[in-house]
């Protein structure tokens, strides 16, 4: 089976065809096509994702991207298709709020042939609104052009099954013990999720006010260093511990101890500020401020992710999410583990499948297919931006 997947819920428009054998989990995953379009450039300037510019990239990024991976795929064969009235209707009526979509795919239908798709997997939440209905309106649109099915897949479960996967290890997904603790940790969320069985997620802790990504996001532009914040924060908190400098600033650790699985980031964030003040900032001191940071942030996840992990007798952690990527969580975390609880497996994403991608969203695809959740899916696909891990 082919799946075309679809991701568009942030700052990246992505696309996958991802060749399926077998059934979930036990199915191979043959990544055949692939074709992504990073808006950070654009959003650095600005210092953050603006949703209505996302969605505006989006739509012109997304027809010439499917274009590039079904030619990937090598599925993209040129044929004379004239969509007849009724079809030309629905498709202008799908894509009404998408302005100039409508156009370029109806161009692309009429150039190519059908390709071998069996089915359409689409991001519909959490994330951005604006920009998760451009992605969703453009998969309804060929679901029904192309009379195939459309799965709504959540982008949290992708982050999740993306930190498992790996190319090199056909069994990696069926070889997963329960219960997992996923620790998921992007621009938008700070969430433990207990899971019991592959499609059961129950939210056990979240943070109270800001993400942890949007915590070093908001701490590097304090610190006046560009969107994301996540990996330059990240490169020099390293060189800190390098050189071995002391500290700049005494930052807290909210909730450490607050008995509940819950985090809080905005204090850290604020103890940033004052400590950083009227002063200029030195290279060192940039430094400093980055490893005293991270060492914060770092402290209370792996220590709440440790009580979750003992709370629930877990066999597993799987971290997922953009911050995911951060190297100082994956080692500090992995140390806690060896020491406290060294006969569970830790996942972290392989390299390229932390950051938002679509071969995550072919794979939560794959599993909601098989689950019976799916099954009775509403036929009317919408975007959900506050869409939940927990209600799967
Ligand atoms: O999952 P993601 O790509 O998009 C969302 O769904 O939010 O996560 C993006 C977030 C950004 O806040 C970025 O600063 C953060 O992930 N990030 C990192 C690192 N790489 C990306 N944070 C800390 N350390 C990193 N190495
Ligand atoms: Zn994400």
């Amino acid at each position: 089976m082919n799946i075309l997947s679809i991701e568009t819920s942030c700052d990246e428009t992505a696309l996958s065809v991802v060749k399926v054998e077998g059934e979930f989990p036990q199915a191979t995953y043959e990544v055949i096509g692939d074709a992504i379009n990073s808006q950070v450039a654009i959003h650095a300037e600005y210092g953050g994702v603006f949703p209505m510019m996302a969605k505006r990239e989006h739509a012109k990024a997304i027809t010439p991207l499917l274009k590039l991976a079904l030619e990937e795929a090598e599925l993209l064969e040129e044929g004379a298709h004239e969509l007849n009235q009724k079809q030309t209707e629905e498709l202008y009526e799908i894509l009404n709020r998408e302005p100039g979509l409508s156009e370029t795919l109806e161009a692309f239908l009429e150039q190519y042939d059908k390709p071998e798709i069996d089915v359409i997997a689409v991001t519909s939440g959490p994330g951005l609104e604006p920009a998760l209905w451009v992605g969703v309106n453009f998969a309804r649109s060929l679901a029904k052009i192309w009379n195939i099915p459309v799965v709504a897949t959540n982008h949290m479960e992708g982050h999740i099954l993306a930190s498992i996967y790996d190319v090199e290890d056909e069994n990696a997904l069926s070889d997963l013990q329960f219960p997992t603790i996923a620790l998921l940790v992007s621009g938008g969320h700070t969430e433990l999720v207990l899971m019991n069985n592959w499609g059961q997620y129950k939210k056990i802790g979240q943070t109270r006010d800001d993400a942890v990504g949007e915590a070093f996001d908001k701490a590097a532009r304090m610190m006046g260093l560009p969107y994301p914040g996540g990996p330059e924060i990240s490169r020099l908190a390293k060189l800190a511990r390098a050189a071995d400098l002391p500290a700049f600033a005494d930052l807290p650790r909210p909730m450490l101890h607050s008995g509940d699985l819950d985090f809080s980031f905005s204090g850290i964030k604020t103890a940033v500020r004052y400590a950083i003040g009227e002063k200029e900032l030195s290279e060192t001191d940039k430094q400093a401020l980055a490893r005293d940071f991270e060492d914060a942030v770092t402290e209370v996840i792996v220590k709440k992710t440790m009580t979750a992990v003992e709370e629930y007798g877990a066999q597993s952690i799987v971290v997922g999410g953009g911050v995911s990527a951060n190297r100082h969580l994956n080692q500090e975390l992995n140390k806690a583990v060896v020491e406290q609880q060294p006969h569970i497996t830790t996942y972290f994403p392989k390299p390229g499948l932390s950051t938002d991608n679509s071969v995550m969203i072919a794979l939560a695809g794959h599993a909601r297919l098989a689950s019976a959740v799916n099954a009775a899916a509403a036929k009317y696909i919408r975007a959900d931006g506050n869409r939940s891990i927990s209600e799967e």
